[in-house]
């Protein structure tokens, strides 16, 4: 996350006016951040709300999802299914493509049954699957809503399409890692009036207007504050800037691994600009991950960041005996994957450090015994 110093003058001009005027909620700036985000997508509508997380849950009550399934990839984070419990839905997981990491039609149409309401495709680490417009006209034809957590795409696209563009609604999350934050926070992205106004009801109590009393929905304190408003519309400005930093450390990256033994980076599926919020490659199925991790932290300073994850939710324990099946290609991946550093503000020369220290590295370690390599 980086904020120039004009960046934050920027804010503190944004906050020092709402202070002066009052205006701390719902006010100006984020009508301001709502309408730069939604001209950014080419999209009509947004409502900018208090994380990715309340994004999700009101776009899954806003459709109306409770008693119903919803299809959620299992390799996503923990508030993409958590949403939708909290929403009264059913979560029913599903495998992915080891190609793209995101759902793919076939998996979809093996988990959608008559019961199903919608399905939330997560673009992992910023990649957007060239299936998606596919999934799409599937989600379509079985009478099945296409929804995005869009919460790792901010400026990601495919054909020119922007991620967040292709379902009915789409969630972003402003949380302090991702490539645009506002602090905490978050945006629903949307071409459907309706739905943009059944989330503007939700976000608030659930009150029928601001000026209101009748509350019509069980809505929540969903609200995003001008302050975190004023944070997100000056650092979603920078975007253009982050994706170019992101994108040249990313070739280097990709340049400077072809061929290393034990570790191959991900490439990024045809027709796809990934924003890199994550930079993931795969480890030889010989190679024990804590170990390449350790070393490279130990022996060359380099940190890796976190996975996109670790363990598949059928697999946490909040959510055991929700999952039905088995995941085999999101269980392969999800044990096997590292990401590598990437940030906004990245030189080059770093990246360069960063692919010496890997190539040494996976030089360094040797195989675990009796294991196939992958
Ligand atoms: C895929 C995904 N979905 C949802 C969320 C939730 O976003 P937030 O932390 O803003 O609630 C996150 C982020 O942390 C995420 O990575």
């Amino acid at each position: 996350m980086v904020f120039s110093e004009e960046d934050r003058r920027a804010v503190l001009a944004m906050v020092d006016e709402s202070l002066r005027t009052g205006s701390l909620t719902l006010g100006r700036h984020t009508k301001a951040f709502e309408e730069a985000f939604a001209r950014r997508h080419g999209l009509p509508h947004a409502v900018a709300v208090s994380s990715g997380t309340s994004a999700l849950e009101i776009v899954l009550r806003s459709i109306g999802v409770a008693g119903h399934e919803v299809v959620v990839p299992t390799n996503t984070f923990f508030a993409t299914a958590a949403a939708v419990v909290h929403a009264g839905g059913v979560v029913r997981f599903a495998d992915i493509a080891a190609d793209t990491l995101a759902l793919s039609v076939a998996t979809v149409d093996a988990a959608i049954t008559p019961a199903t309401a919608a399905v939330v495709m997560v673009h992992i680490g910023g990649l957007v699957s060239p299936e998606t417009p596919a999934i799409q006209a599937l989600c379509e034809r079985r009478g099945v809503i296409l929804l995005e957590d869009a919460a790792h795409a901010h400026g990601s696209s495919l054909d020119g399409r922007a991620a967040g563009s292709f379902g009915r609604a789409a969630a972003f999350s402003f949380y302090p890692t991702k490539v645009v934050t506002s602090g905490e926070g978050g945006m629903i992205l949307t071409g459907d009036s309706g739905l943009r106004d059944e989330a503007l009801i939700y976000r608030d109590q659930g009150k029928a207007g601001f000026l209101n009393g009748d509350h019509v929905r069980l809505g929540y304190a969903w609200r995003m504050s001008e302050l975190h408003a004023a944070v997100g519309l000056v650092h979603l400005r920078g975007l253009d800037e982050a994706l170019a930093v992101r994108r040249r450390v990313a070739e280097v990256y990709r340049d400077g691994l072809a061929g290393c033994e034990g570790m191959s980076p991900i490439p990024v599926p045809e027709g796809c600009r990934s924003n890199y919020y994550k930079y993931i490659a795969v480890l030889a199925g010989d190679l024990d991950r804590a170990e390449v991790k350790s070393r490279l932290e130990q022996e060359c300073r380099v940190r890796l960041s976190g996975e996109v994850y670790a363990l598949p939710l059928h697999r946490q324990p909040v959510f055991a005996g929700m999952a039905e099946g088995e995941f085999p290609v999101a269980d392969d991946i999800c044990a096997r994957h590292v990401c590598l550093p990437i940030y906004s503000n990245m030189t080059v020369d770093e990246a360069s450090y960063v692919v010496g220290s890997v190539k040494a590295t996976m030089a360094r370690t040797t195989p675990r015994a009796g294991q196939a390599r992958a």
